[in-house]
């Protein structure tokens, strides 16, 4: 009622303005209150519509006036062109697995999980507590609150082997998600330039933040176990890289996990070539059939530089992740997110502590690995009964995508727009290869939405599919 009369009040002051002088005075709040019988309240989020559109201006104690210069023309900003000049190179601007979904649009695009799969009693609690404590009012020191560290760092040492020397909460530097430690490290350690390996396909903000920090990627194939470490050899002989970026547990977007003997032989390839491997592990609570095995835990040279996100099992509003680095990598990291942004807030680091150390965040990762199976099995299964021409490159032992090729005769951008046409956002497989794809390939997401909808969604792919075909 209120919103209406407040949208009622905006239609007529609007028409009023368009021909009212510039500097011309409104009437009154009170009379408006009374022209209209609306509340105060009513008129004064009306007036606030109008200022928020920069149609009118208050001035404090005088009245409210219409403003003086109003845009009668679409703004010029051709100055930046020659300001700019032309970019290093081409940098997409975004995802499209970050569109938001329009109403009665089933969004298997996306990649967050969705709030069902979250803790959120703990969620709640921990912020309500972290609210209340002095992490509340202060600042964090530079690489985090040393509990949170030291949670980190336990954590990895937890599956160290007997005979390598676990991390300490030293080595820990806690981040605002993992997003922009990719860029630090990329920025820290790699630098403009220079070539950084990566395996293909591999996650686009990883492609994202290269470009950004003017890192030259070179892709290396890797399939449902990794990258054939013969491959990762020639890459590294070929190119003088020093950096191979990699996520080896639950790869986005195949789901890969890379074996135990094959991490390790991958990473004697990297420490024969005097390089960092860059382990992004992301999807570390998203084990299904098996449980994550961090690559980082078999180094304690320096070599592998460890990135923990909990930003998508804990919350993505808590949005908190950490790297493990040591050595000067460690010191070169720092200095780049001191000059990116200084640290980290403390609430949201003692509300992640608190989640991740209560008793429910173990009883709650098992009921999630329950769900996150039950949903990938229902979105493989109606894919088979419904979209049988689409081919599923691997049942993925955890993580939250289902990674399929299609037919080579689909065209892929007409493909994905015919689905979001027919109510079904799917993510184009273009976005996660560093260079060319090495085929048609969709990434369907399976824990953003209600799994009641996989079967309407696979009749509808099945259906383009048909049509495309
Ligand atoms: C492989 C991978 N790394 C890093 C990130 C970014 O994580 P965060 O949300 O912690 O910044 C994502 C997010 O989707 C991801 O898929």
């Amino acid at each position: 009622m209120n919103n209406d009369s407040s949208f009622r009040i905006v239609e007529e002051l609007r028409t009023w303005i368009a021909t009212a002088p510039p500097g011309a005075k409104l009437p009154s709040t009170r009379e408006l209150v009374a022209r209209h019988a609306a509340s105060p309240v009513t008129v004064q989020r009306a007036l606030r519509t109008l200022t928020t559109q920069g149609l009118i201006e208050s001035r404090p104690g005088v009245g409210t006036f219409v403003r003086a210069v109003r845009t009668a023309q679409p703004l010029d900003y051709g100055w930046q062109t020659a300001a700019l000049g032309s970019p290093q190179s081409h940098i997409p601007t975004g995802s499209a697995t970050m569109r938001p979904t329009p109403p009665n649009t089933i969004a298997l695009h996306a990649g967050y999980p969705n709030q069902e799969l979250l803790p959120e009693r703990l969620i709640r609690t921990a912020l309500s507590r972290a609210a209340r404590s002095s992490a509340a009012v202060t600042r964090s020191p530079v690489t985090g609150l040393p509990d949170l560290q030291a949670w980190f760092a336990a954590e990895l040492a937890a599956t160290v082997p007997v005979g390598v020397t676990p991390p300490t909460v030293g080595d820990v530097i806690v981040l605002p998600g993992s997003q922009s430690g990719l860029s630090s490290v990329f920025r820290a350690l790699v630098g403009a330039g220079q070539p950084l390996l990566m395996e293909s396909p591999s996650y686009w903000g990883a492609i994202l933040a290269a470009a950004q920090a003017g890192v030259k990627v070179i892709p290396v194939p890797s399939g449902p176990t990794g990258p054939d470490p013969d491959e990762l050899a020639r890459a590294f002989e070929e190119t003088g890289a020093r950096a191979f970026y990699a996520q080896p547990n639950y790869a986005n977007p195949t789901g890969a996990q890379w074996s135990r003997a094959g991490a390790q032989n991958l990473l004697d390839v990297v420490h024969a070539h005097g390089a960092f491997l860059v382990e992004d592990d992301w999807a570390h609570d998203f084990g299904i059939t098996t449980d994550p095995s961090p690559v980082a835990a078999l180094d304690d040279r320096g070599h592998v530089v460890y990135i923990r996100s909990l930003t998508k099992s804990v919350s993505p509003a808590i949005r908190i992740a950490a790297i493990i680095a040591r050595g000067p990598a460690r010191e070169r990291i720092i200095a780049d997110r001191g000059a990116a942004s200084m640290y980290v807030s403390g609430i949201l680091q003692a509300a992640a502590l608190d989640i991740v150390t209560q008793p429910g965040w173990h009883t709650h990762l098992r009921g999630l690995r329950q769900q996150l199976r039950a949903r990938r099995d229902l979105l493989i299964d109606s894919m088979n009964d419904h979209a049988p021409t689409a081919h599923l490159t691997g049942i993925p032992p955890g993580g939250l995508n289902l990674w399929y090729r299609l037919p080579d005769t689909i065209e892929l951008p007409r493909f994905v727009r015919d689905c979001e046409t027919n109510g079904v956002m799917v993510a184009s497989g273009t976005e996660w290869f560093p260079a060319e794809s090495a085929g048609s390939f969709i990434r369907l997401n399976y824990s953003g939405i209600n799994p009641g909808t996989f079967p309407d969604a696979a009749r509808i792919i099945g259906h383009v599919l048909t049509q495309a075909s």
